[in-house]
């Protein structure tokens, strides 16, 4: 029995310029480098320049992973991005990058699912490939997250920063194994009773504006660990595996100690696991896919391995895919 499966062939990432430190927030915030690296992990982020938008990271991201995989825009058919900072209320940030790749043809759309957004876009994506109906697609997690945060409220301002992370996915045809190459299952769950706990206080039906972030941080902490760890189960059960064939985790980047309790939770040993909290901060819907281009491009992730992917995020959503390379 042979299936169509998706199959990464290329990945690119880019982070804007400036670099904000934790000394640079506590010049103008009541807070310090101790407090963030100890309870987070993260140490700085990256910020975009006056000017540049959520489809400039995409575009830049999604021309990287292009060159990855020795494919041009004319190979693609169809454009996934998941954002939760768009350019514009609408069009879709998708039809932007397409047009900022010089393409007029394929499909182009944006996903909403904030922190989960990539692997929300990634399970879109598949299906569609696995359709019939498409033959290359790029999924872009690009996110501005610095635009949303009330710069004066210390719990949430620490926690974010901007970037872009991008893969292009194309159909193959494999063996029908759990050693096949590509997406071998994805899961998604979402429950929005959780509204409260993470959402923007602002939107176009709503107040007219954009509105800030606004997060307890506390609650989302408690309900991400045991989320997590249920749908990274259900995945590996779906694709036949089990923990122990986990060659590397990448999960989304909110918090080092949420990264290290997912962990705990598959008895992945720590080197395992992907880390650019440090140096991105939780970028949303980026997360992912920029930390998955930084564990490709220094050769850690290599064929054959086995690539546990989740994230949780705002609604609340949460997922997890289980990718080989
Ligand atoms: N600097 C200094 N003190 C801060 C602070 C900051 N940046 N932010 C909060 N504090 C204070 C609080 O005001 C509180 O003070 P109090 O005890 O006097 O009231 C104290 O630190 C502890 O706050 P608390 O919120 O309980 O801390 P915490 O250990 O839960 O850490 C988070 C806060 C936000 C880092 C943590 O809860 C977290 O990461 N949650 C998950 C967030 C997440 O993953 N979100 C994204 C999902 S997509």
């Amino acid at each position: 029995m042979t299936k169509r499966r998706s199959v990464i062939i290329g990945t690119g990432s880019y982070l804007p310029q400036t670099v904000l430190s934790n000394d640079d927030l506590a010049a103008r915030l009541d807070t310090s480098d101790a407090w963030i690296v100890e309870r987070t992990g993260i140490c700085s982020r990256h910020v975009a320049a006056p000017g540049e938008f959520t489809s400039d990271l995409g575009a830049e991201a999604a021309r990287r992973a292009l060159a990855a995989a020795g494919c041009t825009p004319a190979d693609i058919d169809l454009i996934v991005v998941a954002t939760a900072t768009p350019d514009q209320t609408f069009p879709a940030v998708a039809t932007v990058i397409q047009h900022k790749l010089g393409m007029t043809h394929g499909a182009a759309f944006d996903v909403a699912a904030v922190c989960s957004g990539f692997l929300y876009a990634l399970t879109v994506a598949d299906a569609l490939l696995a359709s019939g109906g498409y033959g290359r697609a790029l999924v872009i997690g690009a996110e501005t997250m610095t635009r949303l945060l009330d710069w004066d409220d210390r719990t949430t301002a620490v926690l974010f920063g901007d970037g872009a992370g991008a893969v292009v996915l194309e159909a193959q045809m494999q063996p029908g194994s759990a050693a096949d190459r590509g997406v071998l299952a994805s899961r998604l769950h979402s429950d929005g009773r959780y509204n409260d706990l993470l959402h923007v206080d602002g939107g176009p039906s709503s107040t007219g504006t954009t509105g800030h972030l606004r997060m307890k941080g506390r609650e989302v902490f408690r309900h991400a660990v045991v989320n997590l760890a249920s749908v990274m189960g259900e995945v590996l059960e779906a694709a036949g595996l089990t923990a122990a064939d986990v060659t590397w985790l990448v999960p989304h980047q909110a918090n080092l100690r949420i990264l290290e309790a997912t962990a705990r939770k598959l008895n992945l040993p720590a080197d395992r696991v992907v880390i650019t909290v440090d140096r991105h901060a939780n970028t949303s819907a980026a997360s992912v896919p920029l930390a998955l281009d930084a564990a490709v491009r220094d050769g850690r992730i290599q064929p054959g391995d086995l690539v546990l992917l989740e994230a949780m995020g705002g609604g609340f959503t949460w997922g997890a895919a289980a990718v080989r390379w």
